[in-house]
């Protein structure tokens, strides 16, 4: 198959690139960077404009990253990348001779917001706040390409744990040193997701074609004083430093929501369409991920 991917240069997309070369797919990469004889293909891409694309398949990464202080400009940033990148893609779709059969868009489980205990599926309604706003509107960018006949898959993608970025490249350094903590009371629910699950998600997702949202998540969520127990054991380390809310919001401003919303999402999608996670506990998952590390 031939895929387009945008957001392939980061920390998802590069695993998802490798495994699909690997399975014998011929991939080009949209990039604002791109790289003179790279391997796979890197196609100039401003993020912006709708690029010429001639794929069976196209996956949407691209997005200003989250974890950052919320400025009005950063806020700018992060919604403009997704809903302006979005239909831009959406625009390419319409535009390209060979129409591809599938879209499979990122999206992210901040679309539920902050939800305590509740149980959320990919029928919960979308929650409130900044993140579920923009979540929303870069879903409804997505599915414009329903129209034309292309499947729409959105994936709902909760916390990542890989060894090489994400949320635990940033955790690691004060876990490592001994210095970690739970967040607040840590009664907050963390939907992770190992990042092997995750590619195989998006495969699976390619292969059927799936339709709609998925939740991107583990059937094991852990809520954050669970998290932090688990994480400090995987490292042999004491986890006794609690961070109260407030010193949070005095680190990272508007943006602490992220670390503090509670979201318990269940992949139900991807349960019913009989995918089989490999990583269901958290325990092993970090286990797994310390033991591919050389
Ligand atoms: N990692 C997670 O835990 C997580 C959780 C939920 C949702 N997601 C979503 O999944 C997607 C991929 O996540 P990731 O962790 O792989 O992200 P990442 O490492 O930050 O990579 C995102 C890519 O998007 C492109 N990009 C960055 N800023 C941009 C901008 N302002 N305008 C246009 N393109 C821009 C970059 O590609 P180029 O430089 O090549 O153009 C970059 O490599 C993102 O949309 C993210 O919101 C991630």
């Amino acid at each position: 198959m031939d895929i387009t991917l945008t957001g392939a240069t980061g920390f998802i997309g590069r695993r998802l690139v490798a495994a699909l070369a690997g399975r014998g797919h011929r991939v080009a990469v949209l990039t604002r960077t791109p790289r003179p004889g790279a391997s796979p293909r890197y196609i100039q891409w401003d993020g912006r404009t709708p690029p010429a694309i001639d794929a069976d398949a196209v996956i949407h990464l691209a997005g200003e990253p989250v974890a950052q202080r919320w400025t009005a400009d950063a806020k700018q940033r992060i919604l403009a990348s997704r809903v302006e990148g979005t239909r831009s893609i959406v625009a390419a779709l319409a535009a390209a001779p060979r129409k591809p059969s599938v879209l499979i868009s990122a999206s992210a489980i901040g679309i539920y917001g902050d939800r305590g205990d509740e149980r959320l599926t990919e029928s919960s309604p979308p929650g409130a706040g900044f993140l579920a706003g923009v979540t929303t509107a870069w879903e409804a960018e997505a599915r414009k390409a329903e129209e034309l006949g292309i499947q729409v898959a959105t994936m709902r993608i909760g916390i990542v744990l890989g060894a090489d970025g994400g949320a635990l490249a940033k955790m690691l350094p004060a876990f490592r040193a001994g210095l970690g903590g739970r967040i607040g009371a840590g009664r907050q629910w963390m939907s992770w997701v190992h990042i092997d699950d995750l590619i195989g998600l998006f495969i699976h997702a390619l292969d059927r074609p799936l339709a709609g949202p998925i939740n991107a998540v583990s059937p094991g969520p852990a809520v954050n004083a669970e998290f932090t127990r688990e994480l400090a054991r995987s490292l042999s380390r004491p986890a006794l430093f609690p961070v109260p809310e407030f010193a949070l919001r005095l680190m990272f401003g508007e943006m602490s929501q992220v670390l503090l919303a509670s979201q318990r999402v269940i992949p139900e999608r991807a349960i019913k369409e009989g995918f089989r996670f490999r990583h269901e506990t958290l325990p092993e998952a970090l286990r797994s991920l310390w033991a591919s590390q050389p």
